[in-house]
């Protein structure tokens, strides 16, 4: 029986405007990608999309590859969020080595299936995903590895979000120009810079949406210490 597009719920990230974009939110049961450069609010989204979750009583399991868990939880802390109180119950954060290689392959392809299913996480994040990718060797095993993941993600019910460095010369692509194929969404995360060269903006794009309609709008946004704001209203120069 097909369930009707409409009646699939929507994992919303709690700012505003981007929920908007997203026509609600990320679909239940699908893998999407943030694709940006450094220090374009990449781990804040995450950050936001774990919190929402939390505090609508579901489950969320935040994957650290590079920033240390209590950093994380610093981070998620000075926004005035009091997450210590779900750490026992609703939230699991698990820092991995990518260092370790053999640790961190194994650990992502066949511990990570097994800890969702555990936490019955409701929201994954895997921060970054790009490090995971560099672990493999050539592009035809990390397509394949990646894909068999992605499905993996896709067969436990959760509703998962992939942080990804953007390639270094094309910022409109992720660092292995992979990821945005293999999701089911796409969000990316430029900087914009105006005529005057110092005029430096962030702009936010939903390039792909499998199974839904999306803004195609660029729009401008803003970090703060304790919310992030997407301007629906403004336009990229
Ligand atoms: N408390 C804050 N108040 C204002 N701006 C902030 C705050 N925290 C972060 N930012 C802004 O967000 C940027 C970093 O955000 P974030 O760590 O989410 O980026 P990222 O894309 O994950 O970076 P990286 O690729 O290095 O991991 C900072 O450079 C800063 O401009
Ligand atoms: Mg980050």
């Amino acid at each position: 029986m097909r369930i009707p597009l409409m009646s699939i719920p929507r994992f919303g990230f709690g700012i505003k405007g981007l929920d908007e974009m997203l026509s609600g939110g990320l679909i239940e049961g699908t893998v999407s990608s943030i694709i940006g450069a450094y220090g374009t609010g990449k781990t804040n989204f995450a950050q936001y999309y774990i919190w929402q979750g939390l505090i609508q009583g579901q489950s969320a399991l935040y994957i650290t590859l590079e920033e240390r868990t209590s950093r994380i939880l610093g981070y998620m802390e000075n926004k005035g969020w009091d997450v210590s109180q779900y750490l026992d119950s609703t939230f699991t954060i698990v820092n991995l080595d990518p260092s370790d290689f053999n640790l961190a392959i194994n650990s992502v392809k066949n511990e990570l299936p097994t800890l969702i299913k555990k936490t019955g996480a409701h929201r994954v994040v895997i921060d970054p995903v790009s490090l995971f990718e560099d672990l493999f060797h050539d592009d035809a095993t990390r397509r394949r590895e990646m894909m068999r993941f992605l499905e993996s993600l896709r067969d436990l019910n959760c509703t998962s979000l992939l942080i990804s460095e953007a390639d270094k010369t094309n910022t409109f692509a992720s660092k292995y120009n992979l990821i945005e194929y293999l999701s089911d969404t796409v969000i990316l995360l430029k900087y914009a810079r105006g005529e005057d060269a110092n005029d430096v903006h962030l702009a936010i794009e939903v390039v792909k949406m499998r199974m839904s309609q999306h803004s195609r709008e660029v729009k401008p946004y803003e970090i703060h210490q304790d919310s992030v704001t997407v301007y629906t209203e403004a336009t990229v120069f």
